[in-house]
């Protein structure tokens, strides 16, 4: 099987791309930065230099690829820039597997990455091409490594989801289950909501923190337009810090705590749980 990986070298995209590889599939990888590319990619992979706007590489990549993943950056043109990629795979008739978000925001009124992967998937599922959606919760690679600042400084965390809890997965384990949905088209026209085993609160999420480091973490309890704000103050871009607050707004109502068997059915394992990441990246908690 080839299959291409776009946007391959952010939080999600080496995962995907290593567990394609321990399958022994021939990866083509595409984003900008070749030097990043090398420092992150699994060496076998045959990394493409490219924007998501130079079409003729990309209609080249896709015509090589029996499935290509559809991964690309939140912002203001995300969806433009994936029905532009979804029109390319139509002409090359290459099977599509396109990286969604929280499952429970994905509907015309969500949040507005959210109404962005709505409009995507919607223009997918209408693509006369093979297909599947994976529709990730928030990533423990965004989340985790956001309080680990705050705790090594300060001992504390912002916590704008009062008692509601979220079901975090790791990218390890969206990596291998996005594998098996590139590689097999029986996932055709389906679409795999992928959490983590739990669905923490961020007092929970502070617990696990402070019985890996031996050392109290305390919570902070801030609005979602609280968290947005200090975020500005920190230097995040007006959208980011938009985008920010309707996803914290999201998770605080509770929709985003649903756990599902996605992980553990297209893996054959149970998904990571919070308190084995921290474990696993607890250098970033300890000063
Ligand atoms: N973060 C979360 O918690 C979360 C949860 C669920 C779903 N999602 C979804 O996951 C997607 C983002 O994945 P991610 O967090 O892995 O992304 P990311 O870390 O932001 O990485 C973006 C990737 O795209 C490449 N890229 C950026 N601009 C490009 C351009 N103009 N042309 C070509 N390549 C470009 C980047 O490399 P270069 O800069 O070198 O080009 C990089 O490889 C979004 O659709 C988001 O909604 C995120």
């Amino acid at each position: 099987v080839n299959v291409l990986v776009t946007g391959a070298t952010g939080k999600l995209g080496p995962h995907v791309v290593a567990a394609l590889h321990a399958r022994g599939v021939d990866v083509h990888a595409t984003a900008r930065d070749s030097r990043h590319a090398a420092e992150v990619l699994d060496p076998r992979t045959t990394f493409v230099a490219a924007d998501f706007a130079d079409t003729d590489v990309l209609a080249a990549e896709l015509e090589r690829a029996d499935a290509v993943l559809l991964l690309t950056p939140h912002g203001p043109r995300m969806a433009d820039t994936q029905c532009a990629l979804i029109d390319l795979a139509t002409k090359s008739r290459t099977r599509v597997v396109k990286v969604s978000g929280t499952s429970s925001g994905i509907r015309p009124d969500g949040p507005e990455t959210c109404r962005q992967h709505h409009a995507a998937e919607q223009h997918l599922a209408q693509a006369e091409i093979p297909w599947a959606v994976v529709r990730p919760n928030a990533f423990m690679q965004t989340l985790l490594p956001a309080m680990a600042a705050s705790i090594r400084d300060h001992g504390r965390i912002s916590n704008p989801l009062g008692t509601a809890g979220l079901s975090l997965v790791d990218c390890a384990d969206l990596g291998e289950a996005i594998a098996t949905v590139l590689i097999d088209p029986a996932h055709q026209g389906c679409r795999h909501v992928l959490t983590g085993p739990t669905a923490p609160t961020f007092h929970e999420i502070a617990a696990a923190i402070a019985a890996e480091t031996g050392k109290p973490v305390t919570v902070v309890d801030v609005t979602p337009s609280q968290a947005a704000d200090a975020a500005r103050a920190r230097g995040l871009d007006a959208w980011e810090a938009d985008h920010l607050q309707e996803m914290l707004a999201l998770f605080a109502g509770g929709t985003a705590e649903d756990v599902t068997d996605d992980v553990r059915s297209l893996t054959g394992r149970a998904p990571r749980s919070v308190a084995e990441y921290i474990h696993e990246h607890r250098h970033l908690f300890v000063t």
